[in-house]
């Protein structure tokens, strides 16, 4: 029917496709009563490290947990700066607040939206000890830069990968490129649970040990705890979710692809409108189709009056937000970031969206457009 809105995302369609084995899933856990920590977990987690080429995958309970407990792993303290975008959504810097260690925020590129490295390297003090790349929308940060960048000035990196399971770069995953990486299984990701969810992806034994103890109330051994930790494990229930939907992930993916292109050619003539760009090298999954248009507030209203049902990721950057006005960082200190947030429109996006429906939401942007 073409008067249906179109959600911006699907999530009942997904769970159609999957609906039999989860609940037999499920069936199991109930069966087991393995409801902390059950073997579900541990198979997810071993699945979603292969799937990403990681030594280890720890579920924890969301995808802020994820980023603060990698932080934490690998050593953040008071002393310790973290660099990340001013344009992300506002975990990553709460994640680093809630660490206990210092964001410094840069910039972003004109047209990828992703992390300025030249800005970032300019704003290395001697407290600088991490540099946060959020991999946003779906396509991974210049990888090489950021390694050029951690080597000249000893910097660790901690990838935000929330928006970009199955998103590669010159054949490197995201959540494989750091010291660790968060990520997130919000129910709107590309990999998304049934509730909330999160992990944290490493090559690094040791790292790995201490984000399972922190996730567990800092204990390794029953009742024995040697630092403070948290609650913070992925639930089992959860972890049939995922296992079910990662078998299907990398087709998903492929289906996001096609959409864009799709998206790409009803755009073409519509000059008013920015079109996503794909980093050269990347293998880009499309959490989001993000487009650049004028008079957005305008043409979103019209959008959503039409039943399309775009977004904003993100309306207004992090240093922007009462919660990090502490930084006493204004309007105008990061330009790039700040001119986009007025311009960006994210248009309904996810595997199962069909080509009439995109026809209908650029008719209804071309409307909206005059
Ligand atoms: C870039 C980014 N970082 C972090 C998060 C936080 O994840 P969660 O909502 O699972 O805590 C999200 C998603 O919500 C995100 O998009």
């Amino acid at each position: 029917m073409s008067d249906t809105p179109i959600p911006p995302v699907d999530l009942r369609a997904q769970h159609e496709a999957i609906a039999d084995e989860v609940l037999a899933g499920f069936a199991a856990v109930l069966d087991q009563a393995a409801f902390i920590l059950g073997p579900a977990v541990k198979d997810f987690e071993a699945a979603y490290a292969a799937f990403i080429g990681a030594r280890h995958c720890v579920g924890v309970a969301n995808g802020t947990d994820a980023l603060e407990l990698a932080l934490r792993a690998a050593g953040a303290d008071a002393e310790a700066e973290v660099l990340l975008p001013a344009n992300t959504f506002i975990a990553t810097a709460l994640a680093v607040l809630r660490a206990g260690a210092r964001p410094v925020l840069v910039d972003c590129d004109p047209e990828h939206h992703l992390i300025d490295l030249e800005q970032a390297a300019a704003r290395v003090t001697k407290r600088t000890r991490f540099l946060m790349p959020v991999h946003l929308y779906g396509q991974m940060a210049p990888t090489e830069q950021i390694e050029a960048l951690a080597r000249a000035r000893g910097l660790t990196v901690i990838e935000d990968a929330a928006q970009a399971q199955g998103a590669r770069r010159r054949g490197r995953a995201a959540g494989t490129i750091g010291r660790a990486a968060g990520t997130s299984f919000y129910p709107g990701k590309n990999l998304g649970a049934y509730g909330d969810a999160g992990a944290v992806t490493t090559d690094d034994d040791a790292l790995a040990a201490r984000v399972r103890a922190l996730r567990n109330y800092g204990s390794e051994v029953k009742y024995h705890h040697p630092e403070i930790g948290f609650n913070s494990r992925l639930d089992t229930l959860q972890a049939v979710v995922l296992a079910a939907k990662l078998k299907r992930l990398a087709g998903w993916n492929e289906a996001r692809r096609t959409a864009a292109r799709r998206y790409d050619e009803l755009l073409a003539d519509l000059p008013a409108v920015t079109r996503p760009r794909t980093l050269a090298g990347n293998e880009h999954v499309f959490h989001l189709y993000v487009v650049r248009v004028p008079n957005r507030d305008e043409v979103l209203e019209r959008l959503r009056a039409d039943g399309v049902g775009a977004q904003i990721h993100y309306p207004v950057p992090i240093h922007l937000q009462g919660a990090f006005r502490h930084l006493g960082l204004g309007p105008g200190s990061f330009p790039i970031a700040e001119k986009a947030a007025g311009e960006i429109l994210s248009l309904p996006m996810y595997p199962e969206i069909t080509a009439a429906q995109q026809a209908r939401v650029v008719a209804s942007l071309r409307r909206a457009l005059g």
